[in-house]
């Protein structure tokens, strides 16, 4: 057997033992994507974007601190091993369970909004406070995720900074480092742009300032052909920034990225069975029916976002243009669409109730945006570690547990 083979045959056997729609992450992709960034001078990881212990603990390990943004995501940052010192809180409020975490953990926050500076000197006292900056533009695979510009619910807009500094100054605050994320999906063409928006914050703390973070949203080539993110270059440019604005300020800044799509993504698929084959008779309208649905992987549902789908391996059999879509009664239910739901067709055999097809690249957002609509599990995770072994790190979650808690709160 070759090694596609062996991997289509692990596959089976984990669908096999944990039933599907399941969840199968390779560490040895996660720890090999961290790599990539070992220019930066520290990596901070966007817990959003996968937050399986497993792959938490992969991360940390290889050396990545975390960024979280909800008290749930404290708890998992803690249970995977980081320490309150490896965690930043980034959030543009700060909820009750949040408040409490944080005061209690005395976590660094990385404030999106001015009113912010009131909670942080409030539930951990006077210290060190970071800054997200809103540049004034943004960008992003999908209006949805850009997190930048004018009507962005994200971070400080450029020009309130020198009246938060002195908020800040007033309230015991000191603004030790500043961050920009100006959305997710990027393809580079405001790095320069974006570099120059911070120098000029940068200028405005430089006698506190020592941590520049660039923030994440580096684009993934999810279809064939697409562009990879040039991070060689995205580097290149932040840290000859990082070094010119050291010179002017006479002390070494630091830089950080902070990732989440890009360490993850190429590392999960989704394995789904096939329940059935339908079509309308018309080109391209011929649907493989499975088992998983939006409730498992949204993406392609929010953002008409691409994901290639394929049988487990390569098995010559002919192909024609197929929809594949999921259970649930929502005629949106459908893997293959583009933008605005526009039908999107992959290229597949004529499948068997029961054979198995593989979601790629879902690695980023995939389980982390699982729901239990309609009353569905969220599904199961394995992963599968470095001497290739394979192994359950998150049970499906069945929502029976939430009837039986229903069920005695009737009357
Ligand atoms: C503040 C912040 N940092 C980092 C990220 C990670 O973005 P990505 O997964 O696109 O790299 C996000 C994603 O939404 C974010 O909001």
């Amino acid at each position: 057997m070759d090694s596609s083979q062996q991997r289509a045959a692990l596959h089976a056997e984990v669908a096999r033992l944990h039933g599907t729609p399941l969840y199968v992450y390779d560490l040895s992709v996660v720890r090999r994507n961290l790599k990539r960034f070992a220019r930066f001078d520290s990596v901070r990881y966007a817990v959003k974007a996968n937050s399986n212990l497993a792959v938490l603990r992969a991360l940390r390990e290889g050396g990545a601190r975390c960024e979280v943004v909800s008290a749930g995501e404290i708890e998992r940052a803690r249970a995977a091993g980081f320490t309150p010192g490896e965690m930043v809180y980034t959030a543009d409020l700060m909820d009750r369970r949040a408040r409490a975490l944080v005061g209690d953990l005395k976590l660094h926050v990385n404030a999106g909004s001015a009113s912010m500076l009131e909670d942080v000197a409030t539930v951990c006292g006077p210290g060190q406070v970071t800054l997200r900056v809103n540049p004034g533009f943004g960008e992003g695979h999908d209006r949805k995720v850009t997190t930048g510009g004018a009507h962005s619910k994200h971070g400080i807009w450029h020009e309130e900074l020198p009246a938060v500094r002195d908020r800040a100054e007033a309230l015991g605050l000191r603004v030790t480092g500043l961050h920009v994320h100006i959305g997710s999906g990027l393809e580079g063409r405001f790095v320069e742009r974006t570099v120059e928006s911070m120098g000029s914050a940068v200028a405005l703390f430089s006698e506190t300032l020592e941590r520049v973070s660039c923030g994440g949203g580096m684009s993934f080539p999810y279809a064939p052909g697409e562009e990879a993110f040039d991070l060689e270059g995205f580097a290149e440019t932040w840290l000859a920034a990082r070094d010119r604005w050291s010179r002017e300020l006479g002390r070494p800044l630091t830089l950080e990225a902070e990732p989440g799509r890009l360490l993850v993504a190429d590392a999960g698929v989704l394995l789904t069975e096939v329940c059935g084959m339908k079509s309308t008779g018309r080109e391209g309208a011929t649907f493989l029916l499975v088992d998983a649905g939006f409730h498992s992987m949204i993406r392609p549902l929010l953002y008409g976002a691409f994901h290639r789908i394929s049988t487990l391996a390569e098995d010559g059999r002919p192909t024609t243009p197929k929809m594949v879509a999921g259970p649930l009664c929502e005629s949106s239910d459908v893997f293959t669409q583009g933008k605005e739901g526009a039908p999107a067709p992959q290229a597949l055999p004529d499948m068997e109730r029961g054979e198995l097809l593989m979601i790629h690249d879902v690695g980023a957002y995939g389980a982390a945006m699982a729901s239990c609509y309609n009353s569905r599990s969220l599904p199961a995770e394995v992963v599968i570690g470095d001497d290739g072994a394979a192994s359950l790190a998150r049970p499906a979650i069945n929502p029976n547990h939430q009837l039986e808690l229903e069920k005695e709160l009737l009357p």
